[in-house]
């Protein structure tokens, strides 16, 4: 992993001579790992997405980035707008750390239409001279011109008695006349929760308590906290930090999931299920939700991950986010779904069907770095079965699907190269149904999969060759009868 000197680190953009920023533009376009249809940063380290919203007529999206290298940085909110959540512009950056409440980052937060605003609430970090951290939540407003001001003094000033300098990432919405956030937290006995406040005007908020959930000791830090109502059922997200991996759970070095259930909004107790992880792949990680413009809840999150390198750092950039995903509650399960959308980036259509058995067959006769496939699984009769992405002589990406476990494995050991700091080389899901449907989605560095309609969902970043083109199934024993369409996809942002 590359380290930074802290002076590097906090160097400002400001004071960037211009053709050095203009080099670093250029490095990272020169990169053969830029993707095609995912957001990512100009330059340097793109994290969490925040601030997301639907406001005057166009989805807002922002994202946490340090613009100099690939490193987590001093961060500034990077400013992205779409008319369709399928193509989104740069719109250059939206925060600086620029007052004396975030003079070490504009931090995580979420967007707010209000009125003719989007209200911006947003954690500032400031360290002291003896490197102390305080953490104060601020608020900005983005006006219809596009405009950002952003309040003098911060909304609520360092962490709440009981809870240590870990507390930041404001949730807000509005309800029964009242604006409330949640927001991460770390107890003072360094356990992870999310605390409640309320205020009638934004300005003044009241602490009211923490959201009491069954987990009281899970991971020292919960990040990113993100509470709605969908159909009916409450819903919270976190990212708890600091969980032991359980069979297939797990195992990426933090965690990013959710409860579902029903939150009393007078005691702010959940009653809730399991927690549950969002995605069941390598790359994922902060995701935020919002509304669009017909009332879907719609999700999207970091495809990358704390205290990793990733081989695009020696190019001086790192990261992107994921497609945007429609979530719905089915039967008491969360569903994630590409959004519909994402079909305009749809160009050419290719489709194939037929037997997969022990011998490979490469039963794809087309290959490709970016589309959508869907790949129906019309009759297994087989014991495992094994779908190769971007393959080329060396490299191959694993999709297996084990019949009698319903057990699907992502493998990336030869993906080309990887990212450092990751345990293991596969991550596996257990599937509630037999497997029926993959939909898949490739880009130059990454793969999704959304599986059976979106019950389960496997993100990861690959670094392959471009050449690495090939599509091909087999089976350990028996044979699959496989109907594949798939879709080049079309270039969607700047
Ligand atoms: C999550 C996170 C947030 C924080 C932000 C800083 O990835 O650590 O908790 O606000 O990133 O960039």
């Amino acid at each position: 992993m590359i380290e930074w000197t802290r002076e590097e680190r906090y160097q400002r953009l400001e004071s960037l001579p211009e053709d050095e920023y203009l080099k670093l533009i250029e490095q990272t376009k020169q990169s053969s790992h830029r993707q095609l249809f995912h957001i990512q940063p100009p330059t340097g380290l793109l994290n969490d997405p925040n601030g997301f919203a639907y406001f005057n007529g166009q989805y807002h999206l922002f994202y946490q980035w340090f613009p100099l290298g690939p490193v987590h940085g001093l961060k500034y909110w990077y400013h992205t707008v779409s008319d369709d959540l399928a193509t989104f512009k740069n719109a250059g950056i939206a925060l600086r750390p620029d007052t004396q409440f975030d003079s070490h980052g504009a931090y995580s937060g979420s967007g707010l239409v209000v009125d003719d605003t989007l209200k911006l609430i947003y954690t500032g970090n400031h360290r002291t001279d003896a490197w102390e951290r305080i953490p104060y939540q601020m608020i900005a407003t983005m006006h219809k011109d596009g405009t950002i001001t952003k309040d003098e003094t911060p909304i609520i000033s360092g962490p709440q008695t009981g809870y240590t300098d870990h507390f930041r990432d404001p949730k807000v919405w509005f309800e029964n006349g009242y604006y409330y956030a949640v927001i991460g937290a770390q107890r003072t006995d360094e356990t992870g929760t999310v605390v409640v406040y309320q205020s009638i005007d934004l300005k003044h908020w009241t602490f009211i308590s923490e959201l009491k959930t069954d987990y009281t000791d899970f991971g020292y830090m919960w990040e990113c906290p993100d509470y709605f109502e969908l159909n009916n059922t409450d819903v919270l997200l976190f990212c708890p930090q600091g969980i032991d991996k359980y069979e297939d759970q797990f195992w990426n070095i933090y965690q990013s999931g959710y409860v579902l259930g029903q939150l009393d909004k007078e005691t702010f107790e959940m009653t809730h299920g399991e927690f549950t992880e969002l995605d069941h792949g390598f790359d994922f990680y902060a995701p935020q939700t919002t509304l669009d413009k017909d009332g879907n809840r719609v999700l999207i999150g970091w495809m990358g991950l704390p205290d990793t390198g990733y081989p695009t750092d020696k190019e001086g950039w790192a990261h992107c986010l994921t497609i945007p995903r429609e979530l719905t509650i089915e039967n008491n399960k969360l569903r994630q779904r590409p959004v519909k959308s994402l079909r305009t980036l749809r160009g050419n259509v290719e489709t194939a069907e037929g037997y997969a058995t022990k011998k490979n067959v490469k039963l794809h006769p087309y290959e490709g770095t970016h589309y959508e496939l869907i790949v129906d699984v019309l009759d297994n009769d087989s014991t495992e079965f094994y779908i190769e992405l971007r393959v080329s002589k060396k490299e191959s990406t694993m999709i297996t699907y084990n019949k009698a476990e319903k057990r699907i494995t992502l493998d990336r050991f030869d993906s080309g190269q990887l990212p450092e700091g990751v345990d293991g080389y596969s991550r596996s899901v257990v599937l509630d149904e037999d497997l029926k449907q993959l939909q898949i989605f490739v880009d130059t560095s990454s793969i999704e999969i959304f599986i059976n309609d979106g019950e389960k969902v496997m993100t990861t970043r690959i670094f392959t060759s471009q050449d690495a083109k090939g599509i091909r199934t087999s089976t350990e024993s028996g044979q699959v009868y496989f109907k594949f369409t798939k879709y080049d996809l079309k270039e969607a942002n700047e």
